[in-house]
């Protein structure tokens, strides 16, 4: 039979060895070689080199969901939810397996270098989750169901046939002022690469598109392109969480699920902020913030508007002048203000 395997089309560069080590020095370690990703340069550990073949050629199946955002743009309550829904609210499997299983992030493998890695294994603590992290493609392979699958990765990075195989795409955006607040908190708290600089910085890098996944934009920019397509859903984070209920009636007649009013009613009182954060902690998953030295949890405080508390004056200007260009160069349509 003839192979059908396509060659990943995009350049993989280094990143500038100036600018590597002067990120390195902000993180505790594991950020020691990274790489920049096709033309809009998307910012991952060089480990991507290895597997951007098996991301661009994965087997998407019909009947697939597959969450896509930007890391810390609502995603895990989404995969969450629609977990819930392909899989008859099970929530005592819910419960008693990892998301790490149940909706596994595609490109795991290429996000835990060498150093994090070995971070992990010296501690004795949490070895067997990152094995099951690592192996996410294989666990996807493996299931003959309906599958969840969580990616951050770009379109232009993953099968070209992927709007037209038959999968249902969820694109879920977030304002760029509370998206950068919240990957601060959780790389502050990532073991073996703990965030050790001060938020303005990470804003700098964040605005330089120098965090892992940047260019959020170019992210962005991608989702909103294909919102009309039939087989994408596109969400704002915002939207949701003001209207809960409109939003899971919505997804599930996307997905093709029949939800009673008991359904709704629960996903909605379960994704309810402050019974989100509990239910995640009665969980497998109440430890994903591993650094009992960091008060911050993955599942954080869900604010609109939180970024107040953060930015000073100077930062909300840099971040007003980069949105405002970004804005009128894509034409998104934010659902507020920020
Ligand atoms: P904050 O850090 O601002 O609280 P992702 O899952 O894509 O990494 O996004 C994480 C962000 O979504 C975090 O934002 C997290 O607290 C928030 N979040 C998670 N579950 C939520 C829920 N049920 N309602 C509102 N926000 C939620």
């Amino acid at each position: 039979m003839a192979d059908t395997t396509l060659k990943f089309p995009h350049k993989i560069e280094d990143l500038d060895p100036e600018t590597n080590a002067e990120i390195s020095r902000n993180f505790s370690g594991g950020l020691n070689h990274l790489v920049q990703v096709g033309p809009q340069k998307m910012l991952i550990p060089s480990e991507f080199s290895d597997e951007c073949d098996n991301y661009y050629n994965f087997k998407f199946r019909k009947g697939d969901v597959i969450v896509v955002g930007y890391p810390r743009s609502g995603t895990t309550m989404t995969q969450e939810m629609v977990w819930l829904m392909l899989n008859n609210f099970d929530l005592k499997k819910a419960l008693d397996t990892s998301l790490i299983v149940r909706v596994p992030l595609l490109e795991a493998r290429s996000l835990t270098t060498k150093e994090t890695i070995a971070a992990v294994n010296a501690t004795n603590q949490g070895a067997e989750k990152l094995r099951l992290y690592r192996s996410s493609i294989e666990i996807l392979r493996a299931n003959p169901g309906r599958r969840v699958i969580k990616t951050h990765l770009h379109f232009n990075f993953l099968p070209p046939d992927l709007l037209n195989c038959g999968c249902k795409i969820i694109y879920v955006a977030r304002n760029p002022k509370d998206v950068v607040v919240s990957l601060y908190h959780l790389q502050r708290t990532s073991q073996g690469r703990q965030y050790t600089g001060d938020i303005s910085t990470f804003l700098d890098y964040f605005v330089s598109d120098l965090t892992l996944f940047a260019p959020y934009w170019a992210h962005l920019s991608q989702g909103w392109e294909r919102r009309h397509s039939p087989n994408v859903h596109f969400i704002f984070y915002e939207d949701f969480i003001q209207n809960r209920r409109h939003h899971i009636k919505t997804i599930a007649d996307f997905i093709n699920q029949k939800l009673t009013t008991e359904q709704v009613e629960l996903l909605e009182d379960t994704l309810e902020f402050s019974h989100f954060k509990k239910y995640m902690s009665r969980g497998v998953d109440r430890d994903m913030n591993t650094r009992q030295d960091v008060n911050d949890d993955f599942i954080r405080k869900g604010e609109i508007g939180g970024w107040k508390e953060y930015f000073t004056e100077e930062m909300n200007q840099k971040m007003d002048k980069w949105v405002k260009e970004n804005v009128a160069r894509i034409g998104i349509e934010f659902p507020l203000e920020f």
